[in-house]
């Protein structure tokens, strides 16, 4: 692994693992992220650059424990979208390659019920190279995010506070949502 990323993804543990709460966390990662991007993709090896013409592909680079951090890079082909998903904590996001579309949702009416969630659409924010962009629990953040069918590919790096394995899914015309697991490409 490219010596960049390493040096990263330690920092990033000796931060998260001082006890501080998301805000902290992503307040001193976020400039550590934009750093590391302006590299560009010469920081990652073949394997963090696998594309899957079914779906957006997640590549690890780095998953630690259960309750530590783990880094991804995503390659996003034209066309390629998330569903509409939380994260369960908190994260940071550089973008490497291409402009990473993100498609906010608010919760319409507060969530009292655990099984109702209407959502209405928020904001959209276009990330360009070199920009990062955050984001903390509880409230969690609820988008969508990918690359529309007439713009470039997309390579981004995803730091999260945990192992980021799954998510909820929203269904907002049944005003409904489910955990899922959500895969992704060991590298070697
Ligand atoms: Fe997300």
């Amino acid at each position: 692994m490219d010596q960049r990323l390493t040096e990263f993804i330690a920092a990033c543990d000796k931060l998260a693992g001082g006890g501080q709460d998301a805000g902290a966390n992503v307040a001193a990662i976020a400039p550590l992220m934009l750093e590391l991007v302006r590299a560009g993709r010469s920081l990652l090896d073949p394997d963090h650059l696998r594309e899957d013409p079914e779906q957006y592909a997640r590549n690890a680079i780095h998953v630690g424990e259960a309750d530590g951090v783990s880094l991804f890079a995503l390659v996003w082909l034209p066309g390629q979208w998330t569903p509409i998903h939380d994260h369960g904590t908190w994260g940071v996001v550089g973008v490497l390659d291409g402009v990473l579309e993100e498609r906010a949702f608010l919760p319409a009416t507060g969530w009292d019920d655990a099984d109702y969630y209407p959502l209405t659409p928020g904001g959209i924010v276009f990330l360009s190279p070199g920009s990062v962009s955050t984001f903390v629990p509880n409230p969690d953040h609820i988008h969508v995010t990918g690359v529309p069918e007439d713009r470039e590919p997309v390579v981004s790096l995803h730091l999260y506070g945990r192992l980021m394995n799954s998510f909820h899914l929203y269904t907002p015309e049944h005003a409904s949502r489910r955990l899922i697991d959500v895969p992704h490409y060991e590298s070697s």
